[in-house]
């Protein structure tokens, strides 16, 4: 299966700074075209602006458009948030659904990471589902048990349509951290999520897994070699075009 290396640029970004991060990206992909799936997440007011400059410039039709969070709600009195349709129309194809940080800092629980998940699937915007547990849990010994806490609540609302989404692990204590799980820790959960996939639908073996918590240009070959692990979700590395150019490099099929 094709690799997918997704940018999570987080709250960061300028009209002037997204612009000369994607024309550096544009000179690097023009020169040395990727053999996997690529995308950027971006902040919700640069999706047109994103959009825009990546319809203008050849080099940059391989980037797909990606979101970082989505209503759980299809429209109405919910002010401040962003429906499904909406990214869809602005071209999304992807967003990124239940991130730690949006756990963490929002509240979100798996019922509204699942809910969000439908609306995206119902928009046919793929949703690039984030598990992963926190220090204190892989210490506890619960890392097992957490991701799949949070991916069976998603397969639960979402049934045979499981097989449409992209998982995320991202250990939380890896996150802009410099810390990385190695290439072995990170396999043996990505195999704990390949085997609850194929329990839920026979179509597990095409659902990418990704891997994210601080993949670099130096450690992304080494985790991107793993069976399990079919992509990376990058995020301070994703501002830097050479480091991501780097990362898009070693994604090879
Ligand atoms: P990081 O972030 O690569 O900066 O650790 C990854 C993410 O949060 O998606």
């Amino acid at each position: 299966m094709k690799k997918l290396i997704a940018g999570n640029w987080k709250m960061n970004g300028s009209l002037a700074a997204n612009e000369a991060l994607l024309s550096a990206l544009a000179q690097g992909l023009a020169v040395d075209q990727p053999l996997c799936d690529v995308a950027v997440c971006v902040p919700a007011p640069y999706l047109a602006q994103v959009h825009a400059l990546v319809s203008s410039q050849p080099a940059l039709s391989v980037l797909g458009l990606g979101a970082q969070d989505v209503s759980n709600q299809a429209s109405g009195a919910y002010t401040g948030e962003v429906s499904a349709a909406m990214l869809r129309e602005l071209g999304c194809r992807y967003v990124i659904v239940g991130h730690s940080e949006r756990r963490q800092y929002h509240g979100e629980t798996d019922a509204v990471v699942a809910g969000k998940v439908q609306q995206a699937l119902a928009a046919a915007v793929t949703p690039i589902v984030c598990v992963g547990e926190t220090l204190s849990e892989r210490e506890a010994g619960q890392t097992e048990a957490v991701v799949k806490r949070q991916l069976a609540a998603v397969i639960h609302a979402n049934g045979h349509c499981i097989s449409e989404i992209v998982v995320a692990y991202e250990p939380v204590w890896a996150i802009g951290t410099g810390k990385t799980a190695s290439p072995e820790e990170a396999q043996a959960v990505h195999a704990v999520l390949r085997a609850q996939l194929k329990a839920a639908t026979d179509q597990a073996a095409r659902v990418k897994i990704l891997y994210g918590g601080s993949m670099n240009a130096s450690n992304a070959a080494s985790l991107l070699a793993q069976p399990d692990i079919d992509g990376g979700l990058i995020g301070g590395a994703s501002l830097k075009a050479p480091d991501f150019l780097t990362i898009i490099a070693a994604a090879r099929a």
